[in-house]
Parts: C-alpha cells; sequence; structure tokens
C-alpha cells in the first residue's frame, strides 16, 4: 500500500465508492468497469429488483447478542460479504489484486480469486488469509485447465468457482463509446505458461460466433470431467434458472452462485435478485447458495439473504474502493458493509442471519 493512500473524506457508505469511481479510474477504465453488457438492460435490471422491495421491521426484538457469523463450505466467516472475482485488478490499481487480497486478510474477508488476475493464484494466495477461492475458466486445452488445478490445490485455496455464463462477452456500447482498449501491460498472469491456440479459420457458411467464440465453451461433460479432476469442492457461478440449479446440484457440485457477471454477460438476462427465490426453492433449505449482481450496501446483501442467499459476492464495489484506496480502501469498504447490514439488521430486529427469513420483507 502507498503511504500516501488514505481514505478520503466524504464517505459514509459503502455507494460512496462508486461516487468517486470516476475520478479515480479515469473516463475510458471507468466505462469499461461501469459497463455491463449491450445497451446496459440487465445491468439496471440488477440494481431496480432492490428497489422492488422493502424491509417489514420487527418491534420489541432484542437484538443485544447481534452477530453477522456464518459457516460457509466449510469456512467460519465473521460476515456474509465475499470479494467476487474481478479480471485485471491492475485496471484499478498498481497492486492489483494483492491490495484486495491483504483487505480481505485483514477484514476476515474470503476472496475469490479470478482466473484473469494481473498478480498469480501463488502471490494472491501468499496475500490472503486462510479464506480463499480460485475462481476458474475453462482453458482450450484440459491440460492447462488441470495445471490451474494443481497450481490452486498448492497454493491452499478452499474452493473452485467455476464461471459458466461469460464464454463469451459483448462489451457494453458506452465501453466501446469510450474507446476503451485493455492496456498492454494487463496480462492474465495465470495464463503466461499456457499459450492459447490460434483461431481456426472458419469454412464457409460457419458462425463467428458458434463455430468460433463458442468452440471451447465448456459442457456437461467438461462439468463432469472437472468434478473428478479436482478434489476441491466445486461451485459453479452464473445459475439463473431454477431448472439449470437441480441439474448442477444433482451433479455434484458443493454450491451455486446465482449471478449473471454484474450484467456483462447475456444482456436482457434477469436481476439475479429476481431469480434467487426459484433457485432457492429449487435446491432446497441447506444447499449453500451465493448471489451477485449490484449489491451497494448492507440493505442490498439484506434483502438477497431475505430471498434465499446464504451470502453475497461485491464486484464493482471493490474494483471503485480499490481504484479510489487501494488496500486501505477495499478493507474500508468491507467495514462499511458489515456495518449497514448491522444496522440493517438491528432496525428490522434481527439478531442473527438465521432471523433474515423471507416474511421480513414486502414487495412495494
Ligand atoms: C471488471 C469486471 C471484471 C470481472 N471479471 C470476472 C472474472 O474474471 N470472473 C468472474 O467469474 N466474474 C467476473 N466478473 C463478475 C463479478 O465476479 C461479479 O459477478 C459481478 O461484478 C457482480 O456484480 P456487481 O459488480 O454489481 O457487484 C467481473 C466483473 C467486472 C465488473
Amino acid at each position: 500500500m502507498a503511504i500516501a493512500e488514505r481514505i478520503p473524506p466524504g464517505i459514509a457508505n459503502a455507494i460512496d465508492y462508486e461516487r468517486l469511481a470516476p475520478e479515480a479510474l479515469g473516463p475510458q477504465r471507468h466505462a469499461y468497469i461501469a459497463g455491463g453488457s449491450g445497451h446496459d438492460v440487465t445491468l439496471a435490471a440488477n440494481r431496480a429488483a432492490f428497489a422492488r422491495w422493502a424491509i417489514a421491521p420487527h418491534l420489541l426484538r432484542d437484538v443485544r447478542a447481534g452477530h453477522t457469523r456464518l459457516a460457509l463450505g466449510g469456512l467460519a466467516l465473521p460476515h456474509p460479504f465475499l470479494l467476487a472475482p474481478v479480471a485485471h485488478g491492475l485496471l484499478a490499481h498498481r497492486d492489483a489484486e494483492l491490495a484486495s487480497a491483504r483487505a480481505a486478510r485483514a477484514t476476515g474477508t474470503c476472496l475469490v480469486a479470478s482466473t484473469l488476475s494481473s498478480r498469480t493464484l501463488e502471490e494472491i494466495a501468499a496475500a490472503a488469509g486462510a479464506a480463499r477461492w480460485f475462481q476458474l475458466y475453462l482453458q482450450p486445452e484440459r491440460a492447462h485447465t488441470l495445471a490451474l488445478l494443481a497450481r490452486a490445490e498448492a497454493a491452499g485455496y478452499g474452493a473452485i468457482v467455476f464461471t459458466l455464463d461469460a464464454s463469451i462477452q459483448l462489451p457494453s456500447r458506452s465501453a466501446l463509446a469510450s474507446g476503451f482498449t485493455l492496456p498492454r501491460e494487463c496480462v492474465a498472469a495465470n495464463l503466461a505458461g499456457y499459450p492459447q491456440p490460434a483461431a481456426p479459420a472458419l469454412a464457409e457458411g460457419e458462425s463467428r460466433i458458434f463455430q468460433g467464440a463458442m468452440r471451447h465453451a465448456p459442457t456437461r461433460d467438461d462439468l463432469h470431467w472437472l468434478l473428478s479432476a479436482t478434489r476441491l469442492p466445486v461451485w459453479v457461478k452464473g445459475v439463473l434458472r431454477a431448472d439449470d440449479a437441480s441439474l448442477l446440484k444433482a451433479a455434484g457440485v458443493a454450491g451455486l452462485i446465482v449471478s449473471n457477471h454484474g450484467g456483462r454477460g447475456l444482456d436482457g438476462s434477469p436481476a439475479s435478485l429476481a431469480c434467487l427465490p426459484a433457485v432457492r426453492a429449487a435446491v432446497g433449505p441447506g444447499f449453500p447458495l451465493l448471489m451477485d449482481g449490484g449489491i451497494r450496501g448492507g440493505a442490498d446483501a439484506f434483502k438477497a439473504l431475505a430471498l434465499g442467499a446464504d451470502a453475497v459476492l461485491v464486484g464493482r464495489l471493490q474494483l471503485y474502493a480499490l481504484a479510489v484506496a487501494g488496500a486501505l480502501g477495499v478493507a474500508h469498504l468491507l467495514q462499511l458493509l458489515v456495518e449497514e447490514l448491522h444496522a440493517t439488521m438491528a432496525q428490522a430486529g434481527c439478531a442473527q442471519l438465521s432471523d433474515i427469513t423471507p416474511g421480513m420483507l414486502m414487495p412495494c
């Protein structure tokens, strides 16, 4: 962390980091990170979904023994916020994921390190606390995926988060209009030893998407292969449908993350929050279930937990805090999120996470 790094004045809430991000990132990087895909329909839906629910508080509840501790995937966590996997941390800060890892360690937060991190998974593991998972993008060569899995196991990651909703990504029109291109120094450090195969020439009538970009996209066979290829529990990220959730549970995954990649996958897909109740109903009450997409404060997390999530992940806010104040900023962000959740729970009459039931919400 740079010595000059400090928390700027005027930050009262976690969402204030979003307000300060444009200046910290500059217009092009901000447009790339803040944007979703296509017309940003799903990006907007993620936020709008939270406004459709109000919290209906109980009176006369004693919350003096209140806390937000939970057990998740073998971890004992102090609060239900995880740092979502985000590619190219160097866009936000020169220490990239190492700064987020330090903040995670300082606050007892579980960090999910992206395959496309600017620092290697080994460097991130050395900076992070014990609570760390590795997010996997399937590689075109199975040998390279196996090598990543072996490295994640050796570096002490506790789970694999297999992302399935981003085999192709179409940048948002706002990011395109900004003229953003990935700077040359932004390389996926984990993949340095694994050359990507050249795109095959397409035959007459073949599609740039189906036969081109999607040729290495994961299939059910790949999931079954992956489950047998690692001794680590495998979570799947990117689930929106109840039928997919049932299938994945039956296949033997350890848990699911309801997500639409922060609106960066299929534009027009539903808000993550809107999908939660049906996915929870499909997998049943005890099955580990996370969500992300649009979390900007403690009250958002409360609503997600009420609708069936065990915990939530934070994507853009993490990058914004990283850009504004490095590791200190991310740690501060997490502290703000936790305090906001404490305040919401206390005002709602919920002393622990298990008190946050669907009955705490009202449509509005
Ligand atoms: C700039 C950026 C990079 C991302 N990179 C990844 C990634 O490498 N792997 C992944 O599974 N998800 C990635 N995501 C999606 C996040 O993990 C998460 O699902 C999303 O940001 C949650 O929405 P939120 O930003 O509203 O919190 C990325 C998101 C952003 C904004």
